[in-house]
Formats: C-alpha cells, sequence, structure tokens
C-alpha cells in the first residue's frame, strides 16, 4: 500500500562527509539506490481532490503511481500507455496553457519546452524528457507516487534527481489539480532543469537540505517556493513567469500577472523568511534578475549552514 511506503529514520548530515556547494555532476554509479529512497508522507488522495470519488479514477491512479516501484527497483523509467480520455485531458490544458505562455513565460522556457519536444499533442513520457535532459545539464527525472515530505524531496535535487509524478489529473476539472501530476511535472517544472544555472541552483537547494537545520529547512521550503514554483525572472525590461506552479496553471498565471499581485524584485532575506499558504493565491511574488545571480545568492546562502 502506498500509504504504508514509510520509512523509520530519515538521513541525518552526521555519517556523511561534508557537502561542496558546488555544481558537480554525478554519475550514475554514484547515485543514492533508488531502491532505498526514503519516503516519510506518500499522501493518499485527498477528499477535496476531483477524482476523490471516482473508483476507476482511483484504480488508474494507483496503477500508474504503483509503476515507479519498477523504477525503483530497476533505476528504469517504466512508459505509461496514455488511455484517449488522458490524451483529451493533456491537450485540453496543454494547448490553453500554450496560449497564455506566450504573453507571459520566459523565453528560455518557451525555448526549452520546444528544445524537450513538449507538445500539445499528447502527453510525453518521462524516459524521453530524461534522455534529453541528462545530455543537456546531466538532470535526471525519477517517477514517484505522490507527494513526498520536504527534505526527502528537496535532498534528490542535490544529486541533480527530481521526483515526477506520472499520473494525471482528473477529467472533470481539467484546469485544477490539488496534488503534482504529468502536466505540473512537464509542463511546468521539467523544461527549466534545461537551464545549466536554473539546474545548478536546484543542486544548491538539495544541497541546502541534506544539512539543514529544521528551521533552515523551512527557510529552503519558502525558497523553493518562490523560485522554482512561484518564481518570475526580468527580461529585456519586461517581468516574465519561470515558476511551475505559475506555468502550470491558467488561473495562477493570469493571477501573477494583474494588478493584485505585488511583484518585488528578489531579496533571499525577504523570501525565506516570507510565510505563504498553499490554498491561496499569491499576493506577493519575487522576480530575480537573472538565473545566474539566482544561483550565486543561492549557493552562499547555502554555504552559510556549514560555516564554510
Ligand atoms: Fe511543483
Amino acid at each position: 500500500m502506498r500509504g504504508t511506503a514509510m520509512l523509520t529514520e530519515t538521513t541525518t548530515t552526521t555519517t556523511e562527509a561534508p557537502i561542496e556547494i558546488s555544481n558537480y555532476r554525478v554519475p550514475d554509479e554514484e547515485l543514492p539506490e533508488f531502491k532505498d529512497m526514503k519516503f516519510e508522507n506518500i499522501n493518499e488522495l485527498h477528499l477535496d481532490h476531483p477524482g476523490a470519488h471516482d473508483l476507476e479514477y482511483r484504480e488508474r491512479r494507483d496503477y500508474i503511481a504503483g509503476l515507479t516501484k519498477n523504477f525503483r527497483l530497476t533505476g528504469k523509467i517504466t512508459d505509461v500507455d496514455y488511455s484517449p480520455r488522458e490524451q483529451r485531458v493533456w491537450r485540453y490544458v496543454a494547448e490553453e496553457l500554450e496560449e497564455l505562455q506566450q504573453k507571459y513565460a520566459s523565453p528560455f522556457y518557451l525555448q526549452a519546452k520546444r528544445d524537450l519536444g513538449i507538445t500539445t499533442d499528447r502527453i510525453p513520457q518521462l524516459s524521453e524528457m530524461n534522455r534529453r535532459l541528462k545530455e543537456l545539464t546531466g538532470f535526471r527525472l525519477a517517477p514517484i507516487e505522490g507527494l513526498v515530505e520536504t527534505r526527502g524531496f528537496l535532498s534528490w535535487l542535490s544529486y541533480r534527481v527530481m521526483l515526477c509524478t506520472q499520473y494525471i489529473r482528473h477529467h472533470s476539472q481539467p484546469a485544477y489539480t490539488p496534488e503534482p501530476d504529468i502536466v505540473h511535472e512537464s509542463i511546468g517544472h521539467i523544461p527549466m532543469f534545461t537551464n545549466p544555472n536554473f539546474a545548478d541552483f536546484s543542486q544548491f537547494i538539495g544541497h541546502g537540505a541534506r544539512i539543514a537545520n529544521d528551521k533552515q529547512l523551512e527557510e529552503l521550503g519558502r525558497l523553493y517556493w518562490f523560485t522554482v514554483e512561484f518564481g518570475m525572472v526580468e527580461h529585456e525590461g519586461d517581468v516574465k513567469a519561470y515558476g511551475a506552479g505559475l506555468l502550470s496553471s491558467f488561473g495562477e498565471l493570469e493571477h501573477a500577472f494583474s494588478d493584485k499581485v505585488e511583484r518585488r524584485p528578489f531579496n533571499l532575506e525577504q523570501v525565506i523568511n516570507h510565510e505563504y499558504t498553499y490554498s491561496d493565491m499569491q499576493p506577493v511574488l519575487y522576480v530575480v534578475p537573472s538565473y545566474a545571480e539566482l544561483k550565486e545568492v543561492t549557493r552562499e546562502y547555502i554555504e552559510s549552514f556549514s560555516g564554510k
């Protein structure tokens, strides 16, 4: 059962060699064993999920989630044979988002989406995107059943690995999902990992998660939230979106550029102390001058964890 995939201890830093806060690539043979991946809280489907009372949907979602177990045993991503209905959900969401993104998304992101072959026609397979990512920035994708607790999830970034779900949201509400799904992962997150600076920045967050105390981990969660999920970037005097939570939601993306949102210049101190709620639309967002700058500020910040 998914919900019982719980282990008793989390990795602490005491037995590990000090982590160098750098952007090294991790060879396959030096990855931690995927079969030893430590889960603390793989959530069951919440009752407010649009598919919570649809037995057929739940079975399908759990079947796709179950494929991730093969991955942990073999290290190989199993492709999903998505159904015509799942493909329809994708086409609807991908087309709507594509239109909005032309207006609001970071040009880097738009190009990356094309480079990875993510189209509105069909759901992309993690295996294809993983191959391309590995070539470009040494980032990898690892399928996962659902939400993972913060330290576990972020720590995988330290090995340049992003945990990704493969199932898709419920067809009754294609514009909405309370949990990550293949739309959120592949339209939201995956293209940005082809950016070398963004990939390095993500890895630094991962290093941070492995050595952070609880307070620092909370701060890192906020940094992740206001960048990887809801980040905006300057582009030729304009502001564009690069955060996955913005890029994968019509509502969030439009809202982010409305006059209901205060768009502030990125300031690390402010961001790591900025409390937010998951459920509401964000009233404040932060704009980074560039991914390179975000990377350097984050490096310094993480270096301060270990007192270096
Ligand atoms: Fe996300």
